[in-house]
Protein backbone atom coordinates (compact mmCIF):
# COMPACT_ATOMS: atom_id res chain seq x y z
CA UNK A 1 0.00 0.00 0.00
CA UNK A 2 3.07 2.39 0.72
CA UNK A 3 5.33 2.11 -2.06
CA UNK A 4 8.79 3.82 -3.01
CA UNK A 5 10.34 2.88 -6.29
CA UNK A 6 13.70 3.97 -7.07
CA UNK A 7 13.25 7.38 -5.25
CA UNK A 8 16.12 9.59 -4.53
CA UNK A 9 15.82 12.89 -2.50
CA UNK A 10 18.54 15.04 -1.61
CA UNK A 11 18.33 18.71 0.30
CA UNK A 12 19.57 21.69 -2.05
CA UNK A 13 23.66 21.44 -2.73
CA UNK A 14 23.96 18.27 -0.20
CA UNK A 15 24.52 14.76 -1.12
CA UNK A 16 21.48 12.69 -1.28
CA UNK A 17 19.70 11.31 1.75
CA UNK A 18 18.01 8.67 -0.01
CA UNK A 19 19.22 7.12 -3.13
CA UNK A 20 17.39 4.96 -5.53
CA UNK A 21 15.35 3.34 -2.91
CA UNK A 22 12.78 0.72 -3.53
CA UNK A 23 10.58 -0.80 -0.95
CA UNK A 24 7.25 -1.69 0.01
CA UNK A 25 5.10 -1.37 3.32
CA UNK A 26 1.69 -3.49 3.05
CA UNK A 27 -1.51 -2.38 4.47
CA UNK A 28 -2.47 -2.89 8.36
CA UNK A 29 1.46 -3.48 9.36
CA UNK A 30 3.08 -2.05 12.26
CA UNK A 31 7.02 -1.12 11.34
CA UNK A 32 9.57 0.75 12.99
CA UNK A 33 11.54 3.20 10.72
CA UNK A 34 14.87 3.30 12.40
CA UNK A 35 18.28 5.05 11.41
CA UNK A 36 20.90 7.20 13.21
CA UNK A 37 20.19 10.85 13.48
CA UNK A 38 20.01 12.32 10.24
CA UNK A 39 19.36 9.34 8.46
CA UNK A 40 16.52 10.61 6.69
CA UNK A 41 13.55 9.10 9.07
CA UNK A 42 11.55 12.24 9.53
CA UNK A 43 12.76 13.15 5.89
CA UNK A 44 10.34 9.90 4.93
CA UNK A 45 7.13 10.78 6.02
CA UNK A 46 7.60 14.49 4.48
CA UNK A 47 8.00 12.31 1.18
CA UNK A 48 4.62 10.70 2.05
CA UNK A 49 3.08 13.39 2.91
CA UNK A 50 4.00 15.12 0.39
CA UNK A 51 5.61 17.92 1.93
CA UNK A 52 8.79 17.20 0.09
CA UNK A 53 9.08 16.01 -3.57
CA UNK A 54 12.15 13.82 -4.59
CA UNK A 55 14.33 14.33 -7.58
CA UNK A 56 13.56 10.67 -8.93
CA UNK A 57 11.23 8.02 -8.56
CA UNK A 58 7.74 7.38 -7.59
CA UNK A 59 5.79 6.60 -4.81
CA UNK A 60 2.59 5.12 -4.68
CA UNK A 61 -0.08 4.75 -1.75
CA UNK A 62 -2.77 2.84 -2.00
CA UNK A 63 -1.87 2.16 -5.27
CA UNK A 64 -2.43 5.79 -6.75
CA UNK A 65 0.73 7.67 -7.91
CA UNK A 66 0.76 10.07 -5.53
CA UNK A 67 3.50 12.55 -6.97
CA UNK A 68 0.47 13.70 -9.65
CA UNK A 69 -2.52 14.83 -7.09
CA UNK A 70 -3.68 17.96 -7.66
CA UNK A 71 -3.30 20.32 -4.36
CA UNK A 72 -7.56 18.83 -3.62
CA UNK A 73 -5.87 15.11 -3.53
CA UNK A 74 -3.16 15.92 -1.65
CA UNK A 75 -5.13 18.21 0.87
CA UNK A 76 -7.18 15.00 1.34
CA UNK A 77 -4.24 12.54 1.14
CA UNK A 78 -2.98 14.32 3.59
CA UNK A 79 -6.17 14.40 5.97
CA UNK A 80 -6.22 10.40 5.76
CA UNK A 81 -3.02 9.79 7.64
CA UNK A 82 -2.77 10.57 11.29
CA UNK A 83 0.82 12.61 11.99
CA UNK A 84 2.68 13.02 15.24
CA UNK A 85 5.42 15.13 14.43
CA UNK A 86 8.78 15.24 15.99
CA UNK A 87 8.69 18.90 17.76
CA UNK A 88 4.57 17.85 18.11
CA UNK A 89 5.14 19.86 21.32
CA UNK A 90 5.38 23.20 19.13
CA UNK A 91 2.21 22.58 17.30
CA UNK A 92 0.05 22.08 20.39
CA UNK A 93 -1.55 25.65 21.90
CA UNK A 94 -0.29 25.67 25.21
CA UNK A 95 -2.76 27.96 26.56
CA UNK A 96 -5.91 25.72 25.41
CA UNK A 97 -7.42 23.05 27.10
CA UNK A 98 -6.45 19.02 26.33
CA UNK A 99 -10.03 19.10 24.84
CA UNK A 100 -9.64 22.33 22.83
CA UNK A 101 -6.19 21.23 21.40
CA UNK A 102 -8.29 17.80 20.12
CA UNK A 103 -11.37 19.43 19.06
CA UNK A 104 -9.10 21.50 16.54
CA UNK A 105 -9.12 20.05 14.11
CA UNK A 106 -12.97 19.00 13.88
CA UNK A 107 -13.70 22.49 13.95
CA UNK A 108 -11.71 22.92 11.08
CA UNK A 109 -13.74 20.09 9.94
CA UNK A 110 -16.66 21.71 10.85
CA UNK A 111 -17.73 19.66 12.81
CA UNK A 112 -19.32 20.88 16.23
CA UNK A 113 -22.25 20.15 18.83
CA UNK A 114 -23.10 16.58 19.61
CA UNK A 115 -21.28 14.65 17.14
CA UNK A 116 -17.92 16.72 18.30
CA UNK A 117 -18.84 15.57 21.77
CA UNK A 118 -18.74 12.30 21.21
CA UNK A 119 -16.26 11.62 19.01
CA UNK A 120 -13.89 13.93 21.41
CA UNK A 121 -15.18 11.64 24.60
CA UNK A 122 -13.70 8.56 22.86
CA UNK A 123 -10.84 9.51 22.02
CA UNK A 124 -9.99 11.31 25.48
CA UNK A 125 -11.18 7.66 27.00
CA UNK A 126 -8.41 6.30 24.19
CA UNK A 127 -5.77 8.16 25.41
CA UNK A 128 -6.72 7.89 29.59
CA UNK A 129 -7.19 11.36 29.40
CA UNK A 130 -10.91 12.00 29.89
CA UNK A 131 -10.89 13.32 33.28
CA UNK A 132 -8.62 15.56 32.57
CA UNK A 133 -9.82 17.04 29.36
CA UNK A 134 -10.21 20.66 31.10
CA UNK A 135 -6.45 21.07 31.91
CA UNK A 136 -4.15 23.25 30.43
CA UNK A 137 -1.60 21.54 27.87
CA UNK A 138 0.63 24.27 29.45
CA UNK A 139 0.81 21.93 32.64
CA UNK A 140 0.94 18.35 30.99
CA UNK A 141 4.14 16.49 31.12
CA UNK A 142 6.15 15.61 27.72
CA UNK A 143 4.11 12.15 27.94
CA UNK A 144 1.39 13.90 28.69
CA UNK A 145 1.31 16.09 25.27
CA UNK A 146 2.29 12.95 23.45
CA UNK A 147 -0.77 11.53 24.20
CA UNK A 148 -2.75 14.41 23.01
CA UNK A 149 -0.90 14.68 20.08
CA UNK A 150 -1.76 11.11 19.46
CA UNK A 151 -5.61 11.90 20.27
CA UNK A 152 -5.33 14.67 18.08
CA UNK A 153 -3.69 12.60 14.95
CA UNK A 154 -6.62 10.32 15.70
CA UNK A 155 -9.66 12.63 15.05
CA UNK A 156 -10.48 11.85 11.42
CA UNK A 157 -10.25 7.71 12.02
CA UNK A 158 -7.00 7.26 9.67
CA UNK A 159 -6.01 4.06 8.70
CA UNK A 160 -2.02 5.06 8.08
CA UNK A 161 -0.62 6.24 11.36
CA UNK A 162 2.66 7.93 11.17
CA UNK A 163 4.66 8.63 14.65
CA UNK A 164 7.96 10.28 14.63
CA UNK A 165 10.22 10.11 17.43
CA UNK A 166 7.12 9.38 19.99
CA UNK A 167 9.18 8.71 22.78
CA UNK A 168 11.82 11.13 22.68
CA UNK A 169 12.58 12.38 26.09
CA UNK A 170 9.98 10.12 27.72
CA UNK A 171 11.08 7.62 30.54
CA UNK A 172 10.51 4.01 29.97
CA UNK A 173 7.12 3.85 31.80
CA UNK A 174 5.58 6.69 29.39
CA UNK A 175 7.62 5.71 26.64
CA UNK A 176 5.88 1.73 26.76
CA UNK A 177 2.36 3.38 27.62
CA UNK A 178 2.91 5.65 24.38
CA UNK A 179 4.22 2.27 22.71
CA UNK A 180 0.97 0.53 23.96
CA UNK A 181 -1.17 3.23 22.58
CA UNK A 182 0.52 2.83 18.87
CA UNK A 183 0.27 -0.95 19.27
CA UNK A 184 -3.99 -0.36 20.14
CA UNK A 185 -4.35 1.83 17.12
CA UNK A 186 -2.59 -1.13 14.79
CA UNK A 187 -4.71 -3.78 16.26
CA UNK A 188 -7.62 -1.83 15.35
CA UNK A 189 -6.24 -2.16 11.54
CA UNK A 190 -4.33 1.05 10.82
CA UNK A 191 -0.77 0.72 9.24
CA UNK A 192 1.06 2.45 11.80
CA UNK A 193 5.09 3.56 11.22
CA UNK A 194 7.08 4.78 14.26
CA UNK A 195 10.21 6.64 13.41
CA UNK A 196 12.50 5.68 16.26
CA UNK A 197 16.69 5.58 17.03
CA UNK A 198 15.65 4.09 19.66
CA UNK A 199 16.97 0.26 18.75
CA UNK A 200 16.67 -0.82 22.50
CA UNK A 201 12.53 0.13 22.44
CA UNK A 202 12.85 -1.52 18.77
CA UNK A 203 14.08 -4.74 20.65
CA UNK A 204 11.20 -4.94 23.32
CA UNK A 205 8.40 -4.40 20.81
CA UNK A 206 10.00 -6.77 18.46
CA UNK A 207 8.20 -5.48 15.37
CA UNK A 208 9.08 -5.63 11.68
CA UNK A 209 11.95 -2.79 11.68
CA UNK A 210 12.83 -1.00 8.54
CA UNK A 211 16.60 0.68 8.78
CA UNK A 212 17.97 3.83 6.83
CA UNK A 213 21.65 3.03 6.31
CA UNK A 214 23.94 4.08 3.38
CA UNK A 215 20.98 5.83 1.73
CA UNK A 216 18.95 3.21 1.28
CA UNK A 217 16.02 1.32 3.39
CA UNK A 218 16.25 -2.38 4.13
CA UNK A 219 13.87 -4.31 6.63
CA UNK A 220 16.33 -6.10 9.21
CA UNK A 221 15.78 -8.47 12.21
CA UNK A 222 16.95 -6.61 15.62
CA UNK A 223 16.14 -9.16 18.31
CA UNK A 224 19.82 -9.87 20.11
CA UNK A 225 22.66 -7.19 20.98
CA UNK A 226 24.54 -8.39 18.02
CA UNK A 227 22.51 -7.71 15.17
CA UNK A 228 21.28 -4.51 16.86
CA UNK A 229 25.32 -3.40 17.18
CA UNK A 230 25.38 -4.38 13.44
CA UNK A 231 22.89 -1.95 12.30
CA UNK A 232 24.40 1.38 13.76
N1 LIG B 1 14.84 21.32 5.07
C1 LIG B 1 16.07 20.81 4.98
N2 LIG B 1 17.04 21.45 4.28
C2 LIG B 1 18.29 20.95 4.17
N3 LIG B 1 18.67 19.78 4.71
C3 LIG B 1 17.77 19.10 5.41
C4 LIG B 1 16.41 19.56 5.58
N4 LIG B 1 15.73 18.66 6.32
C5 LIG B 1 16.61 17.68 6.59
N5 LIG B 1 17.82 17.94 6.06
C6 LIG B 1 19.01 17.06 6.15
O1 LIG B 1 18.63 15.77 5.68
C7 LIG B 1 19.19 14.75 6.51
C8 LIG B 1 18.08 13.87 7.05
O2 LIG B 1 17.30 14.62 7.95
P1 LIG B 1 16.05 13.99 8.73
O3 LIG B 1 15.45 15.09 9.54
O4 LIG B 1 15.18 13.30 7.78
O5 LIG B 1 16.79 12.91 9.67
P2 LIG B 1 16.23 12.04 10.87
O6 LIG B 1 16.61 10.62 10.61
O7 LIG B 1 14.79 12.32 11.07
O8 LIG B 1 17.09 12.57 12.12
P3 LIG B 1 16.69 12.70 13.70
O9 LIG B 1 16.81 11.31 14.28
O10 LIG B 1 17.71 13.62 14.23
O11 LIG B 1 15.30 13.24 13.77
C9 LIG B 1 20.02 15.46 7.56
O12 LIG B 1 21.36 15.46 7.15
C10 LIG B 1 19.46 16.87 7.57
O13 LIG B 1 20.46 17.80 7.90
MG1 LIG C 1 13.72 13.15 12.55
Amino acid sequence: MIEFTDLTKSYAGRLPVLDSVTMKIDQGEFFFLSGVSGAGKTTVFRLLLMLELPEQGNIRFNGADILRYSPAQRARHRRGIGTVFQDQDNRLLANESIEENVALPLRIAGLSGRKMRQRMGTLLEQVGLAERRKELVSGLSGGEKQLVSIARALVFGPRVFFADEPTGNLDRSMAFKVMELLRRIHDSGSTVIVATHDLSLIRSFRSRTLLIKDRKIQEVRLINRAETAAAR
